[in-house]
């Protein structure tokens, strides 16, 4: 009988619970959501991005697209790492829902949950230089929704994003447009992304 190392075990194992390994996979899964449709967004990814929701007890939950996470863990903010031979930098992280207040009448969407720029790869690791146009704003979809599809993606840096007045702190999160302002300010298309779905709190 073979026994497989541990390590090889182990590997396995974060396979089956872990963040996102194969962009074919992540592709697939956008294309199965509706997602480049619903966000109107040209989606061929060339890498992966890992998004990490810090826990206030116990190891961050790391996403994978599709994923269903609780709302009550999605307090944030999250951390982000990029897989692949992508350069330094910079990059700009967005966070949209298109499905607010509900998938089948979406009139707030898309609902902004972040933005921002200046992050630099670390060796993965994606650190901002700056601080974000909109901080991380926790999922809330509302009571009676279906869950939402919270969705992550990275795009190179263009020289317009950094002096883009169109979106700053002050600026409503409702009816954002993922796709005009990558256009606006000549992101192009995003180069790697997931996603989780989240539901509204259960209610007693
Ligand atoms: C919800 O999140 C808060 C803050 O992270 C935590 O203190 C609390 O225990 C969580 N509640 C449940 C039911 O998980
Ligand atoms: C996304 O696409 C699906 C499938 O076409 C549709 O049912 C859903 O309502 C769409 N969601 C939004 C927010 O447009
Ligand atoms: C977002 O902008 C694109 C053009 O970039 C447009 O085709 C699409 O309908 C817009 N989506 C929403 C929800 O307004």
């Amino acid at each position: 009988m073979y026994l497989a190392p541990l390590g090889s075990l182990l590997t396995l194992a974060l396979v089956a619970v872990g963040q996102d390994v194969s962009i074919a996979a992540v592709e697939k899964a956008f294309f199965a959501a509706n997602l480049p449709t619903n966000l109107s967004i040209v989606f061929k990814p060339t890498a992966l991005i890992e998004v990490s929701l810090p826990q206030a007890t116990g190891p961050p939950i790391l996403l994978h697209a599709g994923i269903h996470v609780p709302r009550n863990d999605t307090a944030g903010p999250p951390t982000f790492h990029v897989v692949g031979d992508v350069g330094e930098g910079p990059f700009v992280v967005a966070t949209v829902d298109p499905d607010a207040p509900t998938p089948q009448d979406p009139t707030e969407a898309q609902v902004r949950h972040f933005l921002g720029g200046n992050f630099f790869n670390h060796g993965g690791l994606l650190v901002n230089a700056t601080p974000a146009v909109s901080n991380w704003r926790q999922p809330t979809p509302p009571a009676g929704s279906p869950p939402h599809h919270y969705t992550f993606l990275l795009f190179k840096q263009s020289l317009e994003f950094a002096t883009q007045t169109l979106v700053d702190s002050t600026t409503d999160v409702d009816n954002f447009n993922i796709s005009a302002f990558a256009s606006a300010v000549h992101l192009g298309n995003p180069f790697a992304g997931t996603f989780m779905l989240v539901a509204p709190e259960p209610t007693t």
